[in-house]
């Protein structure tokens, strides 16, 4: 039980917002984004989602870190000890609990849609990404339809890609994850300007990107579509779940948290934004649906490269930018876990890495095999994997999101928030109402207009 590893932090606050950053963006921005938004209407979905991320975000981030800086635990422990601090019931730290099994719940399925990555680089190397023009949809269909067909192909790339998140993970916190996002975000950064790059100049489609991207259309805003633009801003920012609170518990005290939480935020939504910019030219130039679904980047871009000079190039690109997002994103869902193991039940860090680890590989062996064997199952309507992701992103985001909001806004004292939040007093008073108030009242009101 006793608490031997000493507690890591951070090396500075931009290693911090690298971290946080790197957490952020994944398979959120570059595969769910594009194909949700062009399921949902295009730009009026995207102007619900940046209004989500603006008010009800970003004060939710800086929350979560301030708990965990302020607690220096796992989101079990941070949530419990300053529920002690602000002399409120113990209870508050079923919340980091429900955040550690709704991760585990997330890297199950989140390691098996990255596998798919690495099988894509792999095409594009082995030069799959060819077709003759009239070939092009037939074949990258059957290329798609035959990986989801295969068990074992999906299992191979599932356990390869969770084998490199514990390899970066049980490294520990300096050693391990910020090593790994200092090497690993700028090539982030710099694939995707060269995708955004290429796209504008070589696709003739550019306006038509920016235009179904940026030109809302209110008339086709659902409540669903609503529900599903808070959704994904929690999921998008790692919200909801303990992880921000894990990585604010190795911030240093000097950083200023509402900045960091600012500049992750920003970060975040462009990347999203750019990875449509990326994604939508090639997909309008090829005469391809938007709203394809889950297989947007799976089959519509591959049919684009297939019938674009140096596809095969291109292709591996971006599947490898899909690969180090995905990646410095799965870290991320098995650390707030790993802490509690490591720091509240003395753990060794490989250990608990792996235990984690391994819970979640398992859980994804359903997901794999959702797209094949278990094809047939299904409970409302949805699949094994559907109902994994359903579950998690539309509804236990929001809901560990709103307890988190009326735990910080209602429970925790106002000198706690004013201490660890120097910050001017309009703006303290703006995110103090933003969590007691419009989170808790807009998440509610989505939850239960979009499920009834
Ligand atoms: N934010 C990540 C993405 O957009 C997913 C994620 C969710 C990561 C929750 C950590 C915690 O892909």
């Amino acid at each position: 039980m006793a608490t031997q590893t000493p507690h890591p932090h951070w090396s500075s606050r931009l290693a911090f917002v690298l971290a946080a950053t790197g957490s952020a963006v994944g398979l959120g921005n570059i595969w769910k984004f594009p194909y949700i938004t062009g399921q949902y209407g295009g730009g009026a979905f995207v102007l619900v989602y940046l209004l989500c991320v603006a008010l009800v975000g970003i004060p939710i981030l800086i929350a979560e870190v301030l708990i965990g800086r302020r607690g220096g635990k796992s989101p079990i422990g941070s949530m419990g000890g300053l529920a002690r601090e602000a002399g409120v019931s113990g209870l508050w730290s079923g919340v980091g609990w429900l955040g550690v099994v709704t991760a585990l719940l997330i890297l199950s399925f989140y390691s098996v849609i990255a596998g798919w990555a690495l099988a894509y680089i792999g095409y594009a190397l082995t030069g799959e990404f060819t077709a003759a023009p009239s070939q092009a949809a037939p074949a990258m269909e059957a290329l798609h339809a035959g990986l989801l067909a295969s068990p074992g192909l999906l299992l191979l790339w599932h356990t390869l890609f969770m084998a490199l998140t514990v390899a970066i993970v049980a490294r520990g916190v300096r050693q391990g994850l910020e090593r790994a996002v200092r090497l690993l975000m700028p090539g982030l950064f710099v694939l995707l300007l060269g995708l955004v790059v290429y796209a504008a100049l070589s696709t003739g489609a550019f306006g038509r990107a920016l235009a179904f991207l940026f030109r809302p259309d209110l008339s086709r805003l659902s409540g669903e579509a609503v529900l599903v633009a808070v959704g994904h801003a929690f999921f998008t920012l790692s919200l909801g779940l303990g992880t921000m609170m894990a990585y604010g518990s190795y911030l240093p005290r000097q950083v200023s948290i509402a900045r960091a939480a600012f500049s992750i935020a920003i970060l975040d939504t462009l990347v999203a934004l750019l990875a449509g910019l990326a994604i939508f030219p090639l997909v309008f130039a090829h005469g391809l649906a938007p709203g394809a679904g889950p297989g947007l980047i799976f089959v519509s871009l591959p049919i684009a490269f297939a019938q674009i000079p140096a596809g095969s190039a291109v292709g591996a690109v971006f599947f490898l930018f899909l690969l180090i997002a995905a990646l410095t994103s799965s870290v991320s869902l098995l650390e707030p876990a790993v802490e509690y193991l490591c720091e509240e039940r003395g753990r060794g860090r490989l250990a608990a890495t792996l235990a984690v680890a391994v819970a979640a590989w398992l859980l994804g062996i359903g997901s794999a095999l959702a797209f094949n064997r278990w094809a047939g199952f299904a409970v409302f309507g949805k699949g094994f994997f559907d109902l994994l992701d359903f579950l998690t992103a539309n509804i236990l985001l929001p809901v560990g999101g709103l307890l988190i909001a009326l735990f910080a806004g209602w429970r925790l004292r106002r000198e706690t928030l004013q201490q660890e939040l120097a910050v001017g007093a309009r703006g303290f008073a703006l995110w103090r109402w933003s969590l007691r108030y419009l989170a808790p009242l807009g998440v509610a009101a989505t939850l239960l207009y979009g499920l009834l």
